[in-house]
């Protein structure tokens, strides 16, 4: 399926996530993830548990019943199940053993409670992405929420656009102003540990109106990087430190990401949450509401593209044979990296 040539939409052994920490409490939450439908919720010491969300006898979403003590009672007749899935009391006839239902790995690392769809096993020794290294739950950050999405676009399209910032000039134009000219900036990739990052120097600049709002101090001249950075398949950071002078060596003024959580709910449609987090006035209510306030409308602009371009994918019409240019690079390498992990599970597919 475009835009990865593979045998499976997504890889399956990942961390992804289920749910935000403030959303998932002791009513249950019905959810789509990885094409399956799943319940959220915290028992009643509060720890988050995710299970299958389809009962088993009749098909109800498990949603609609609700949670009795630590059990999930089914609202239509009545089975309840434990923390582990077990059927552990039917009110009418006995039922099979059969009746169950899947028990899905967990970790919450607030914000985020994490969820693993995959290979049970491999969780216990898969750690989370390092999201504190991004501001997402880290001292001395302070990270806000912009937005949650239902986009309506398979999740591969996302991390496409996420991984070409050479449209912020132009779809954001309007939101961006000046600070855009970074997308001018030729990107440079590394590698490292498991993460992708692609970055653009934009070096001994004029100070911009939008720079000078978030850093009063500057001088006349800053320096910026901007880099995107993929820490796990669900968990890629646009951002990075700006400093006051021609070059990376003047004083440092902070660092500001754009934090874009996804998690594909079906082959067409992702979840998508948005924050921003900061190092720098993080006392500042004002700037944080600004700050998520801007997010929102810039992945607002996105999504009306990638929905546009999810309809027409997902439509009967001839495509033209698809162009990539030189800023396109990591874009494509971000591609890649989802091949290796889909391949890695079901041997080898062709490549993109
Ligand atoms: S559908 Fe759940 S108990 Fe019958
Ligand atoms: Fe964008």
């Amino acid at each position: 399926m475009y835009p990865l040539n593979a045998n499976k939409p997504w890889p399956e052994n990942q961390w992804y996530v289920a749910g935000l920490s403030n959303e998932i409490g002791h009513d249950i939450i019905g959810r789509d993830l990885l094409g399956r439908h799943v319940i959220l919720f915290r028992d009643e010491a509060g720890a988050p548990h995710a299970l299958s969300g389809i009962c088993p006898h009749r098909m109800l979403p498990l949603e609609q019943g609700r949670l009795k003590g630590d059990r999930v009672m089914c609202g239509y007749h009545g089975l309840e199940f434990d923390l582990e899935g077990r059927c552990v009391r039917s009110p009418i006839t006995p039922a099979p053993p059969s009746c169950a239902l899947a028990r899905y790995p967990v970790r919450e690392h607030a914000p985020l409670v994490w969820i693993w769809m995959g290979d049970a096993a491999r969780a216990e020794t898969t750690p989370l992405p390092e999201q504190e290294l991004i501001g997402l739950g880290a001292a001395g950050w302070r990270s806000d929420q912009s937005h949650y999405y239902d986009l309506e676009a398979r999740y591969s399209i996302l991390i496409d656009n996420l991984f070409d910032l050479s449209h912020l000039g132009f779809i954001h134009a309007d939101i961006m102003g000046e600070a855009g000219a970074i997308a001018f900036s030729q990107p440079y990739l590394s590698e490292s540990d498991g993460r992708l990052v692609v970055s653009r120097d934009h070096l001994d600049c004029p100070v911009d109106p939008y720079h000078r709002s978030l850093h009063p101090g500057l001088g006349d001249r800053l320096s910026t990087r901007l880099d995107t950075d993929m820490l796990g398949i669900c968990l890629i950071n646009a951002g990075g430190p700006v400093w006051d002078g021609p070059d990376a060596a003047g004083t440092y003024q902070g660092s500001q990401n754009f934090i874009h959580v996804l998690t594909p709910a079906s082959e067409c449609r992702t979840h998508y949450w948005v924050f921003v987090a900061r190092d720098f006035r993080t006392e500042d209510d004002g700037l944080s509401f600004a700050l998520a306030d801007q997010a929102r409308r810039v992945a607002d602009q996105d999504l009306v593209a990638l929905e546009a371009i999810e309809r027409l994918l997902a439509s009967e019409m001839p495509l033209p044979r698809e162009v990539s240019m030189k800023t396109d690079q990591g874009a494509l390498r971000a591609r890649h990296r989802l091949l290796q992990m889909i391949n890695a599970e079901d041997g080898p597919s062709v490549a993109a």
